[in-house]
């Protein structure tokens, strides 16, 4: 049982960058495997240039693409919204920035990473609209050698 019904997850850096030219911008293996645990199993939706850099579906889990194009070898859905009724629910909301921009409106739960970093990016989150959603939980990670800045693990709830 889940609890969420739509849940936004991304890894947010200290500037709001989470994109740079088509990939990650930061290196941080154990937010990969935060990702992967609270993911697993479930349907993740996400939109076009997100699934090119993961260049295939998720292992385990059903993974819905926004796109006017077809894609082959994975669902596709050409908006948010019909993605959404092909979903149902619980779903996850997995970028980029139009999908979490839109998403923000339908999410009931964002899983945040906070990235301690600014690094240079062309890709944002958007602000967080005030007074919708507040911060339930908030735990630093443990950052291993192989993660190259601090982070910490948030949870927000819809009020
Ligand atoms: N840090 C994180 O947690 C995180 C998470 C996800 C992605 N990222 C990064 O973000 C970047 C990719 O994000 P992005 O914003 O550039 O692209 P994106 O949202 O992944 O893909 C954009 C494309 O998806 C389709 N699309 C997205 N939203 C749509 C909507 N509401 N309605 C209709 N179509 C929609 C369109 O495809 P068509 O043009 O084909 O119609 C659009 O051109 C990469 O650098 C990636 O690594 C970071």
């Amino acid at each position: 049982m889940s609890d969420f019904s739509v849940a936004i997850i991304a890894a947010v850096a200290d500037n709001n960058v989470i994109g740079s030219g088509g990939d990650l911008p930061f290196r941080l293996p154990t937010d990969l495997k935060h990702f992967k645990t609270k993911t697993m199993g479930h349907t993740i939706v996400m939109g076009r240039r997100t699934f090119l850099s993961l260049g295939k579906p998720l292992p385990r889990r059903r993974t819905i693409v926004v796109t006017r194009t077809p894609l082959a070898d994975v669902e596709t859905a050409p908006s948010l919204d019909t993605a959404l009724v092909a979903a149902g629910r619980p779903v996850f909301l997995g970028g980029g920035a139009r999908i979490y921009e839109d998403g923000l409106a339908l999410a009931d739960t964002l899983f945040l990473t906070r990235v301690h970093a600014s690094p240079a990016g062309d890709t944002f989150f958007p602000a967080l609209p005030d007074g919708v959603f507040r911060c339930e939980s908030s735990e630093v990670g443990f950052q291993s050698p192989n993660d190259e800045c601090a982070f910490t693990f948030e949870v927000w709830r819809r009020t």
